[in-house]
């Protein structure tokens, strides 16, 4: 694939031998799939001193389709976020992100990505429009582009009212979808969504989801999001995978994995299925204990 240096094409075909024992289903799911794979990740590993984290994961996901990572709290979900956004450096192992080698190729992997984290990241201090500038200065759109692409920003995210006022009075909800905002100023052809909807009500979440589909839909965009909400996960992904203890104990898509768990199952059952875990072990106590960060932080 052009654009990072790296010698000749990936086969999505080689791709999909990594994940033959996650189950077949999965080969059909990927091949019925257009294009080749804008994530690809082999062996990733990645330990904390006795901690495997990240346990040498094998996967791919296919250019244009968005990808859910569920799993229960530490499972290593934003571990594996930070390493294919390069913002962590992996213990063995390495991953493609739309052809380009994550150790080989570090700048060019963040050219074509965009990441919103866990935590809220945009600044309270600043308005809406003055957040996106900084996310234009920082990916080096020219000056001629800015204004007109800030704009187009703000309007996709329905923001546009708010765009000149202070980010600490926002919503949640609005406070989320500008950082998608920012994420997404360069066009990125795959984006990580770290828990995109945490702690918003049920009609904020609703807006995010409906902007995250139209990325999709009007790009192409390639996501790759984690989620606590098997609503979510269920709604905008094409493939799940659940994560738990650094390794994908079940990866397909959201009606395979159902139906693999029983006639009736619903996502909840196959987390738990495949977890062990309660979809709410230690997660209001969390989201709240975030919520109470950030409202300091911007407030
Ligand atoms: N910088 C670090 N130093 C040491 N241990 C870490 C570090 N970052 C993460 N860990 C550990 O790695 C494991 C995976 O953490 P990670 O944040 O990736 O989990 P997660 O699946 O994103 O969980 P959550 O759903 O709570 O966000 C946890 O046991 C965590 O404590
Ligand atoms: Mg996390």
């Amino acid at each position: 694939m052009a654009g990072c240096g790296s010698r000749g094409s990936v086969c999505p075909r080689d791709a999909l031998s990594h994940q033959t024992h996650l189950g077949g289903r999965l080969d059909e799911a990927m091949q019925n799939s257009l294009g080749a794979n804008a994530i690809e990740v082999l062996s990733l590993t990645r330990r904390f001193n006795s901690l495997v984290a990240v346990d040498h994961l094998n996967f791919s996901c296919a250019s244009g389709a968005t990808f859910g990572l569920l799993g229960p709290n530490g499972a290593g979900k934003s571990t594996l976020i930070k390493m294919l956004t390069t913002l962590l450096p992996p213990s063995e192992g390495t991953a493609k992100i739309a052809g380009c080698d994550l150790l080989q190729h570090p700048e060019a992997v963040r050219r074509k990505i965009g990441y919103v984290s866990q935590m809220l990241s945009a600044d309270g201090d600043l308005t809406g429009y003055e957040n996106l500038l900084i996310s234009a200065k920082l990916y080096g759109m020219p000056r001629s582009e800015r204004a007109r692409r800030i704009a187009q920003a703000l309007e996709f995210m329905e923001l546009a009212q708010v765009g000149g006022k202070l980010v600490r009075q926002y919503s949640g909800g609005m406070i989320r979808r500008l950082e998608i905002a920012q994420s997404m100023l360069h066009r990125p052809s795959v984006l990580f969504l770290d828990e995109p909807s945490v702690g918003l009500d049920p009609s904020a979440k609703r807006a995010v989801w409906e902007r995250i589909a139209e990325l999709r839909r009007e790009f192409g965009t390639t996501i790759l999001m984690t989620t606590h909400d098997m609503e979510e996960a269920d709604h905008l992904c094409d493939m799940v995978a659940v994560m738990h203890h650094g390794i994908l104990a079940a990866m397909d898509t959201p009606a395979a994995l159902k139906a693999q768990v029983g006639p009736e199952a619903t996502l909840d059952d196959v987390f738990i299925h495949f977890t062990g875990a309660t979809i709410s072990e230690g997660g209001e106590l969390r989201d709240a204990a975030r919520t109470r960060i950030t409202a300091q932080r911007l407030g």
